[in-house]
């Protein structure tokens, strides 16, 4: 099976793990991207952020959350009273995977990973967790959990409740709320975004 496990060195700091993460060749997805995307932030952090993978412009920067989801994120955790800055930010899945538009051309289409993929890169998420232990882990949108919480999760119904859960081997308080890139998507682009504050709101309600 593929997996990220080898790779992962035991007991590492931030810095030591991103170096390793950045040899990972634990699933198929290290081919087709340009560089590894490690989780980045404050490893004091009380809120640990997880998205679903790199974009394009995180694959390009190697980090996340650097593009326009990034900063629809980084707005609503503002909003909802929580500083971005003291934060630590990290995806499901730290390889850029993508596919070329029908008929080709240049543009890179993301493509949602696999659960195969998630299961893989899992190692990383462990060890980033064992090492922030972050009070509460918000999910953002259903990629990311599928990967924490099982293949049942639905972000419909799951979104704004606190979750007990066990992550990793580990009792965890969780918040799902959507993509962020889902605002960006959207029609009604306001409702959305106050849908992602308002569950933001009881992550931060959890911290006091
Ligand atoms: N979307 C994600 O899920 N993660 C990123 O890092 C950027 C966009
Ligand atoms: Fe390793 Fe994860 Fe990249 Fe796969 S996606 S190669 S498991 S870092």
């Amino acid at each position: 099976a593929y997996t990220a496990e080898p790779f992962v060195p035991q007991g590492a700091g931030l810095e030591a793990l991103r170096e390793a993460a950045a040899g990972c060749r634990g699933c198929p997805l290290h081919r087709d991207a340009t560089q590894t995307v490690f989780g980045t932030g404050d490893t004091d952090a009380r809120v640990f952020l997880v998205g679903e993978q790199p974009g394009d412009q995180e694959d390009r920067q190697g980090r996340p959350f650097v593009g326009p989801a990034g900063r629809v994120l980084d707005r609503a955790l503002a909003e909802a009273g929580i500083d971005p800055t003291h934060t630590y930010v990290t995806n499901a899945v730290k390889h850029f995977k993508w596919t070329q538009p029908p008929g080709g051309g240049k543009r890179r289409i993301h493509k949602a990973p696999s659960l195969r993929e998630m299961t893989a890169c899992g190692p990383w998420l462990a060890a980033e967790l064992a090492l922030v232990e972050p009070e509460i882990i918000v999910v953002l949108g259903a990629t990311a959990g599928k990967a924490l919480l099982g293949s049942s999760f639905r972000v419909t119904k799951q979104r704004g409740m606190l979750l007990e859960e066990e992550i990793h081997g580990r009792h965890a308080r969780v918040v799902a709320t959507i993509h962020p890139s889902a605002v960006l998507r959207a029609d009604d682009r306001e409702a959305v975004y106050q849908g992602l504050v308002s569950d933001l709101k009881v992550a931060a309600r959890v911290l006091g």
